[in-house]
């Protein structure tokens, strides 16, 4: 055989290899669409124009039908209360009885709130003046790249308070170790998972992170974090690893989709 003829052989042998590579993660994945039937999307920034998610009624409205036509039953809206956006409670309020009036569908609508650990957190928590989810439940999150400061203290100070703190989309903390994942769930912090993560939207990362919390039943919820409608579109058009599907079934859509 020629050196030439070598290389082709190789080249195609490589060829062969990488097609059925893509042919056996082809068969291990599965379409997420399925999920969204019954599903509580506990994470949403559809609440219009209060926030860095949806602008217009017109596109919450919009993005509600399609939520119909998967098959999702409840919805959490939680703006963003942050320094950088510091809704008042009276305020988001309003908005979402606005939201209600205008809403005609099948959808159960719930109004809650995405908490900041920052400055402006504490002082709403000298005033328990939050939007928590059922049973005091409070959604918060940190910045994606640094700790907060005392991150333990404070979700001693919000349980104190009366409140159970759930961290949101925890896959997407760059900061995190594995033993700080595994310090929060024996301390009882609820995780809810950003279905998105599985798909790999934010990063290898993220999904990598999601990946082995789902594997070791660290999450109590699920959420879109939907900030536009092109992003519910991406979730149901995309597929996820099968084992991720069952997982997310079996130890979090079965209990999380039901509201107590
Ligand atoms: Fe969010």
């Amino acid at each position: 055989m020629h050196v030439h003829e070598i290389i082709i052989a190789s080249k195609r042998t490589k060829f062969v290899y990488l097609w059925t590579m893509m042919k056996i993660t082809d068969f291990l994945s599965s379409p997420l669409k399925g999920v969204f039937e019954g599903f509580t999307d506990w994470h949403c920034h559809i609440l219009p124009g209060v926030d860095d998610g949806f602008k217009t009624l017109e596109d919450s409205l919009a993005v509600l039908a399609r939520y119909e036509e998967a098959g999702v039953t409840n919805v959490f809206f939680t703006p963003h209360v942050m320094v950088d956006m510091p809704n008042e409670t009276d305020n988001l309020r309003r908005r979402f009885d606005e939201l209600q009036a205008a809403y005609s569908g099948g959808l159960n609508l719930f109004l809650a709130s995405e908490n900041m650990l920052d400055d402006l957190f504490l002082k709403r928590l000298e005033a328990k003046d939050f939007l928590p989810l059922p049973d005091k439940r409070l959604l918060v999150e940190t910045s994606y790249f640094n700790p907060p400061v005392d991150l333990f203290g404070t979700l001693r100070k919000i349980e104190k308070a009366g409140y159970s703190p759930v961290l949101a989309h925890p896959e997407r903390y760059q900061y995190m170790s594995e033993r700080k994942y595994v310090a929060l769930l024996d301390n009882e912090i609820e995780f809810q998972l950003n279905i998105a993560s599985l798909t790999g939207y934010y990063g290898r990362e993220a999904q990598g992170r999601a990946q082995w919390l789902l594997s070791e039943e660290g999450y109590s919820y699920c959420g879109t974090d939907l900030h536009r409608s092109s992003q519910f579109e991406h979730l149901l058009e995309s597929k996820v690893r099968r084992s991720c599907l069952k997982e997310l079934q079996e130890t979090v859509l079965d209990v999380s989709n039901i509201l107590e």
